[in-house]
């Protein structure tokens, strides 16, 4: 790794190399990486179309360099830890050797099903060793991945599945959550109902459940195993070949496929990884997302395994069999690199400090928080109970557009700050702008981030839609990438994630459009207009509050009703989307021309009843003193 910066002097010369020659920059890291062809173009862009080529000419396969490539030095490290939902239930360890069979194997059965270059594959798995094989022998074979988290309802997997018109699924029978067991295959069946353009499912057998086998087009994965190789060479493709589409909620009602392309995601995983992380050869690392969100693409398969990491997937919950699990797997394993999301913390640290206390802990060097901001209570607890005071918090600002971590302290290199993602990786050129997009220069001072360089890995379309991705990301200030997050940069430069600023809500780290969450509410033949927004939330950062207006008043106050509300979101969306407080209101607060003013439900929601601001001006100013009235606290 000839790019990993050692100190805080080589961190400020790498990032005025990347603003300075950004070619010269990125050809030097690239060339850390194994190219079956070079590229002849490091860079063509613009933020206009958009159009951002990176690496073009060059011909690669991601999986040679996360796997035939560690193994003549790395053959006999172990690659992947599993650790199960029960841990009664043993730990499985795989080699960079065994993993690459196991791929390849995976990949030979996709063959075989009729899977090519090109073709889209949907992964709905739990967090089991084949979901990481599934993911890289897509890759092996050229195959876009889609990975839909198993959280997902039937109507969300279709809607996946058909707006990139996947050919093949693969998923199991059912999956382990804490003391529960939740059926998988079911739901994919259900899906398929409305899915003409799959072809074939492959079945892992998890539970030793029965499914529904339907002749033809299921397949069990346990059966396919014993047919093929543990060989299969692999599919080169073109650098700006997509690697993979990852579902995520916008603004507005529809999910949108984010698509990242090949050698870059690849180039910026693997430099992102071992900077952030200061990852050493023998350090065992755990992230503990799902590989159903980005964190888990990134952070536990491509950006470890490019590195040549040892990599923990773990299958349960931070609270079972009880709320020091994750110290007890951190002891087992001796996890050295721990990176997980603020909403678990906050969940833990309400369960009292003595599951904490009650492990070592020693052999943790860094920890790593992602997914939203964390408050400096948090933060704390973080680093004096579980990094007993001596191990760097590295607070991750990165999006599933972006690809990999762009604001970030490096672990033991920069100054820390509670509740501060802090300065730039070098390659990312963050600015803030106002309510115009003119650049708000010097520090100490509020804007929109928005990003004006592009950096490797960053989103190169939404997925049958590129319009759509230009007027998302691009359109909002010209020639800028815009996050959907404000921010603050402070006196010494550092930044400050402030939140969203459009109508996307992060509940424990997941994202959901109030567009999304409403149409799902609107479903329910009761109701007849609602309106969602998001209200801080102790431990999930924000809950989910839905002001609802029912068509038949004798359901108002009704709690059969509001059951049957949250079972509409749970069929619509899934059982992560579940709305924390349902109010029935008997109107909105709109302006004159009928646009819901969310500023004052969220401002109600909030308890600050001071600072509605002016009401005089809605369509029925009176609505206001109801919709207090009839507070959720
Ligand atoms: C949004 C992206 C990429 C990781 C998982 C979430 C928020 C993410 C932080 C952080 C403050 C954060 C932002 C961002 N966010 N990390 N360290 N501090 N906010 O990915 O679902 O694409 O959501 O999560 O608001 O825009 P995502």
């Amino acid at each position: 790794m000839n790019f990993q910066i050692t100190s805080e002097q080589e961190y400020q010369a790498a990032y005025n190399k990347s603003v300075d020659q950004p070619e010269e920059f990125w050809n030097d890291i690239a060339s850390n990486f194994h190219w079956r062809e070079k590229w002849h173009t490091t860079l063509k862009w613009n933020f206009e179309t958009p159009d951002v080529r990176w690496f073009d000419g060059a011909k690669l396969n991601i999986t040679e360099n996360c796997l035939d490539r560690h193994l003549e030095q790395r053959g006999n490290k172990i690659a992947l830890i599993w650790e199960p939902n029960d841990p009664k239930e043993r730990a499985l360890r795989y080699t960079y050797r065994e993993l690459y069979q196991n791929v390849n194997k995976m990949a030979n059965i996709l063959k075989n099903m009729g899977v090519k270059k090109g073709d889209r594959v949907c992964i709905y798995l739990p967090m089991i060793p084949e979901l990481s094989f599934t993911v890289l022998a897509c890759a092996r074979i050229g195959a876009i991945h889609s990975v839909v988290f198993a959280g997902f309802s039937a109507n969300s997997v279709a809607d996946r599945i058909n707006d990139s018109q996947c050919t093949v699924v693969v998923t199991s029978d059912g999956l382990n959550r804490g003391a529960k067991q939740i059926p998988v295959k079911s739901v994919v069946d259900e899906a398929l109902e409305h899915c003409p353009s799959v072809e074939k499912v492959l079945v892992v057998d998890r539970l030793g459940w029965p499914v529904n086998i339907h002749t033809g087009r299921d397949f069990w994965y346990h059966e396919e195993l014993k047919t093929v190789s543990d060989q299969c060479e692999p599919t080169i493709v073109e650098a700006e070949d997509p690697l993979f589409i990852l579902y995520t909620s916008g603004s507005t009602g529809k999910p949108k496929g984010v698509v990242h392309s090949t050698a870059g995601y690849m180039v910026y995983a693997g430099y992102s990884f071992a900077n952030v992380f200061q990852y050493k050869e023998s350090d065992i690392y755990w992230c503990t997302a799902d590989i159903g969100w980005i964190t888990g693409h990134t952070y536990i398969l491509y950006g470890p395994l490019l590195q040549g990491a040892t990599s923990v997937m773990f299958e349960g919950v931070p609270t079972y069999p009880d709320p020091g699990r994750f110290w007890q797997v951190i002891d087992k394993h001796s996890v050295n690199i721990f990176y997980t999301a603020p909403t678990a913390i906050r969940s833990l640290m309400a369960s009292g400090v003595d599951h904490v206390l009650a492990y070592s802990l020693h052999t943790l060097k860094t920890l790593g928080s992602v997914g939203e901001p964390i408050n400096e209570e948090a933060w704390h607890w973080y680093h004096t109970h579980v990094g007993k005071g001596k191990c760097p918090v590295v607070d991750t600002w990165w999006q599933t557009e972006t690809g990999g971590i762009m604001i970030s302290a490096l672990s033991g290199i920069s100054e820390l700050k509670p509740a501060h993602a802090g300065l730039p990786l070098p390659g990312i050129q963050p600015i803030l702008v106002d309510g115009e997009g003119n650049e708000i220069q010097g520090n100490d001072v509020e804007g929109y981030l928005c990003i004006k360089f592009p950096w490797p890995s960053m989103i190169r379309t939404t997925y049958g839609d590129h319009e759509r991705c230009r007027i998302n990301y691009f359109a909002t200030y010209k020639n800028l990438y815009f996050t959907g997050d404000g921010a603050r940069r402070e006196a010494n430069g550092m930044y400050r994630i402030i939140g969203r600023v459009d109508d996307v809500i992060n509940v424990s780290g997941h994202r959901f459009g109030t567009a999304e969450i409403e149409n799902a509410i609107n479903q329910n033949k009761k109701v007849i207009e609602s309106a969602v927004i998001g209200y801080p939330h102790d431990i999930k950062g924000q809950g989910i509050y839905a002001y609802v207006i029912l068509g038949d008043l004798e359901a108002n106050n009704n709690n059969q009703t509001r059951d049957e509300i949250i079972e509409s979101v749970v069929e619509h969306i899934g059982r992560i989307a579940k709305p924390d407080k349902i109010q029935f209101v008997s109107g909105l607060p709109k302006t004159r021309s009928g646009k819901i003013m969310r500023r004052i439900l969220r401002k109600v929601a909030e308890g600050e009843l001071s600072s509605l601001g002016d009401t005089s001006t809605l369509l029925d100013p009176t609505i206001v003193d109801e919709i207090i009235a009839g507070r959720l606290t």
